[in-house]
C-alpha cells in the first residue's frame, strides 16, 4: 500500500526509481558505522537498492515538499506483535535543520497511529551524538547501554569492532501523553504542574540536566 506523510516542509513517502542518485549521494560514504552494510558503490547499485527499498513498506524516502527531492530516508522493522525498532539516514548537507526530527517524529506517530506500534525502540551507538540528541527530541527513553554490544566493521587485526550503544524506546502511551503536554504548552505558554510529576515518570532515568537541550519548554524550567 502506497504511504506518504506531509509535514510542513517534508514529504515521507514510498522510494522511487528517481530517488537513485540522491541515495547514492550519501549511501556512497556512511557516516557512521552502522550503515556500512549498506554501502553504495554504483549508480547501478542505488538503483537496485531503492527498488528493493520501494517493495518494502517500511522504509521511506524524506523529500523536501517543494522539490519531491530525497534528503534522508527513515526506516522500520516489526518485531511481533507491536514492537518496532527505528532507524534514519540523512544527508550530511541537510543535517542541522531540523528535518530529521521533522520527519522521525511524523514517522513515529505514523507507526503508533497506522502500524499499531504499542513500543518504538533505536538503537543508537555511544559516540553517535546526533542521534541521541534526535532520540531525546522526540521524547525516547535512554533505557541503557549495552557494552560491547555489536559489530560493524573489523579492527586492523581483523577481530570484530565492538561498539557500545544505547537502547532509546517510547510507548505509546507516553507518547500520547508528550503530544498532549505540547499542545498544552504551545496553547498555554506554562507548564501545568501536574506535568513535571508526569514526565519525571515518563523519563524516569533521566537528569534535569538532560533536558537542557531539549526543544520542550518544560527544559527551560
Ligand atoms: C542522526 C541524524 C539523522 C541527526 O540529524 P540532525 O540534523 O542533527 O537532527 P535534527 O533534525 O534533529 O536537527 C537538529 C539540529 O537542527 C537545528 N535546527 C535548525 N533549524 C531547525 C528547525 N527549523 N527545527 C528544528 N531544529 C532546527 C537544531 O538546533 C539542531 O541543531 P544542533 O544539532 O546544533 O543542536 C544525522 O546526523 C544523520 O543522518 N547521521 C548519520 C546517520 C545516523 O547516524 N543515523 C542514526 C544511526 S543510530
Amino acid at each position: 500500500m502506497e504511504t506518504s506523510i506531509k509535514t510542513e516542509r517534508l514529504y515521507i513517502r514510498n522510494f522511487e526509481i528517481k530517488d537513485a542518485e540522491g541515495l547514492f549521494a550519501y549511501l556512497s560514504q556512511p557516516r557512521v558505522n552502522c550503515f556500512m552494510d549498506e554501502q553504495l558503490r554504483t549508480l547501478e547499485e542505488a538503483v537496485a537498492d531503492v527498488e528493493r527499498r520501494g517493495d518494502d513498506d517500511l522504509q521511506y524516502a524524506v523529500c523536501l515538499k517543494k522539490e519531491d527531492s530525497i534528503i534522508g530516508n527513515v526506516f522500520a522493522m516489526k518485531e511481533e506483535p507491536d514492537t518496532y525498532s527505528v532507524g534514519w539516514h540523512f544527508n550530511e548537507q541537510y543535517q542541522g535543520k531540523g528535518y530529521a526530527s521533522e520527519a522521525a517524529r511524523a514517522f513515529l506517530d505514523f507507526l503508533f497511529t497506522n502500524k499499531g506500534a504499542r513500543r518504538i525502540y533505536a538503537y543508537v551507538e555511544e559516540n553517535n551524538i546526533r542521534s541521541q540528541k534526535l532520540c531525546e527530541r522526540l521524547d525516547m527513553r535512554n533505557e541503557g547501554l549495552f557494552i560491547d554490544f555489536i559489530s560493524f566493521i573489523k579492527n586492523s587485526d581483523g577481530t570484530p569492532k565492538y561498539e557500545n550503544t544505547f537502547i532509546y524506546a517510547i510507548l505509546k502511551k507516553d507518547w500520547e501523553l508528550c503530544g498532549m503536554f505540547n499542545v498544552q504548552f504551545s496553547k498555554h505558554g506554562e507548564v501545568p504542574s501536574e506535568a513535571h510529576t508526569l514526565l519525571d515518570t515518563i523519563n524516569t532515568n533521566k537528569t534535569r540536566r538532560d533536558y537542557e537541550h531539549r526543544d520542550n519548554p518544560y527544559a527551560k524550567l
